[in-house]
C-alpha cells in the first residue's frame, strides 16, 4: 500500500546543486509518487540481480511506466565479485544497443553492489547521466546508498576504480526489509551501530534499547534507526563530499575490517560482519591509546555481538596473524607513504584519523583473534 505523504520521512543531503533528498517509508517502491519531480526522459534503465529484480523490480517498473514511456531492466547476476568490467560493460551494452540518450535515468535497485556498479555506470555513461537509489539491504539503505561514492572492484583491490556520483534521490522502502536474509540485517547493524560512537551517543542508548525490535524487524524502529543514520551521514557527507578528512570517520571499523574480508577472501565474512568486527579491534586501539575508557570498548563489544555479529577476528595467518593484518592494512585507502590510518574514537561521540605504532597495532590484534 502507498504511504500517505505524512507517513514518509524526508532527510536532506546538502550540496548545493547537487542536492537530495532520502525518502524513508514502507510502501515507497510501487508508490508512483515517490518518483515525482525526477528528471524526465524517453527512458528509464532499472539494474538490478537476479535475487532482487524477482521480488521488486514489477512494482517499480509500474510505478516508473507513469513518467517514463520506456522501462528497461537489466538483471545482473549477485554478489561482490559481480561488482566488475565485465558487468559494468553489460550496463553500458544495453544502454547503447538500446539508444539510450543522455537524458535517460538510471535506477539501482538492490543492495550496495547493485548501487555501486549503476552509479558509476551513471557517472560515466556520456560524462553522466542522472541516477536513483533504490536500496533493498539495510547497509544500503543506511550506508552505501547515500553519499555518491561508487566503484568497481579491481582483481587487485576492492572499490579502486570509481567516481564521486551523488544520485538524484535515495528511496528507502522499509518493507523489503522483511525479505532480507537475516545474516545480512546483522550487516546492516554494523553499520547503524557505527553512528553511536562516531557522532551521536544518544543513538548509542537508543540502538542497545532496541536491539530486540530491530532483530524482530519491527518497522517503526527499523524507520528510527535508518532515519537516524541517514541524517548523521548526511551531515558528515554535507561537510566533505569528498573525503578531505572527515569523512573518513565513516570507516570506523573498516581498516581492520577490509584486512579481514581480503585475508579471508570477500565472500567469507559480508562486509559488515568485518565491520562489526573491526569496530571492536578499533575501540581496543583507541582504549590502548589513552583516548577512551574499557567501559566503552566493552560496550561496543556487547552491542556488536547482540546485532549477532562475531567480535573475535579470524586467523589470517598461521605463521604471524598480526603481520598479516598489518600487511593488508597498509594497503587501505587511506594509508599514507605506507603508514596506516585509523579511525579511533576520540571521546564518546566524536572519531578521528590517526596513525598508531605497529607494536601497539599488533598487541590489539593479538587481544582480539581467536588464538593460533
Ligand atoms: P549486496 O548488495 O551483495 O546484498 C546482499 C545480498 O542480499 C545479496 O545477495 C542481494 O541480492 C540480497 N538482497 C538485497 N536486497 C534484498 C532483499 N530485499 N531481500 C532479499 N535479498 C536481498 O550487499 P550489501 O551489504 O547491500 O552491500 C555491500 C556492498 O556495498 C559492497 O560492495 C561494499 O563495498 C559496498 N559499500 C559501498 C558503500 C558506499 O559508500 N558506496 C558503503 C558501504 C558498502
Ligand atoms: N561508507 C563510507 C562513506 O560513504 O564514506
Amino acid at each position: 500500500m502507498a504511504p500517505a505523504s505524512s507517513d514518509v520521512q524526508r532527510v536532506p543531503i546538502d550540496l548545493g546543486e547537487r542536492s537530495y533528498p532520502i525518502l524513508i517509508a514502507s510502501g515507497l517502491i510501487g508508490d508512483a509518487q515517490t518518483y515525482a519531480d525526477l528528471p524526465r526522459a524517453q527512458t528509464a534503465l532499472i539494474v538490478s540481480n537476479t535475487t532482487v529484480a524477482p521480488l521488486y523490480a514489477q512494482a517499480l517498473q509500474t510505478a516508473l511506466a507513469s513518467y517514463y514511456p520506456r522501462v528497461l531492466l537489466l538483471s545482473l547476476p549477485d554478489g561482490e565479485s559481480h561488482k566488475d568490467w565485465p558487468n559494468l560493460q553489460r550496463i553500458f551494452d544495453v544502454l547503447l544497443e538500446h539508444g539510450c540518450d543522455r537524458k535517460t535515468v538510471l535506477f539501482a535497485l538492490g543492495g550496495g553492489v547493485v548501487g555501486d556498479i549503476t552509479g558509476f555506470a551513471a557517472a560515466s555513461y556520456m560524462r553522466g547521466v542522472p541516477f536513483v537509489q533504490v536500496p533493498t539491504t539495510l547497509l544500503a539503505q543506511v550506508d552505501s546508498s547515500v553519499g555518491g561514492k561508487t566503484a568497481i572492484n579491481h582483481p587487485l583491490g576492492k572499490n579502486m576504480i570509481g567516481a564521486f556520483y551523488q544520485p538524484a534521490r535515495v528511496v528507502c522502502d522499509l518493507d523489503v526489509l522483511t525479505s532480507l536474509p537475516a545474516r545480512e540485517l546483522s550487516a546492516g547493524l554494523a553499520e547503524i551501530i557505527k553512528y553511536g560512537p562516531i557522532a551521536d551517543m544518544g543513538f548509542l542508548d537508543w540502538i542497545e534499547s532496541h536491539m530486540p525490535e530491530l532483530l524482530e524487524r519491527e518497522p517503526r524502529a527499523l524507520g528510527v534507526a535508518v532515519r537516524r543514520s541517514c541524517e548523521i551521514k548526511a551531515g558528515v557527507v554535507g561537510l566533505d563530499e569528498r573525503e578531505a578528512g572527515l569523512r573518513a570517520i565513516l570507516n570506523f571499523g573498516h581498516t581492520f575490517g577490509h584486512a579481514i574480508e581480503a585475508g579471508l577472501g570477500y565472500g567469507q565474512w559480508l562486509h559488515g560482519e568485518a565491520v562489526g568486527c573491526g569496530m571492536v579491534m578499533a575501540a581496543l586501539l583507541s582504549e590502548r591509546l589513552g583516548l577512551i575508557d574499557a567501559a566503552l570498548v566493552a560496550r561496543i563489544r556487547r552491542l556488536v555481538q547482540a546485532a549477532g555479529l562475531p567480535v573475535v577476528g579470524p586467523q589470517l595467518s598461521p605463521t604471524d596473524n598480526a603481520g598479516r593484518y598489518l600487511e593488508l592494512m597498509r594497503l587501505d585507502k587511506k594509508s599514507e607513504a605506507g603508514q596506516i590510518k585509523f579511525v579511533v574514537i576520540e571521546a564518546p561521540g566524536r572519531a578521528g584519523v590517526r596513525g598508531a605504532p605497529d607494536a601497539l597495532v599488533r598487541e590489539v590484534i593479538d587481544a582480539c583473534c581467536v588464538p593460533a
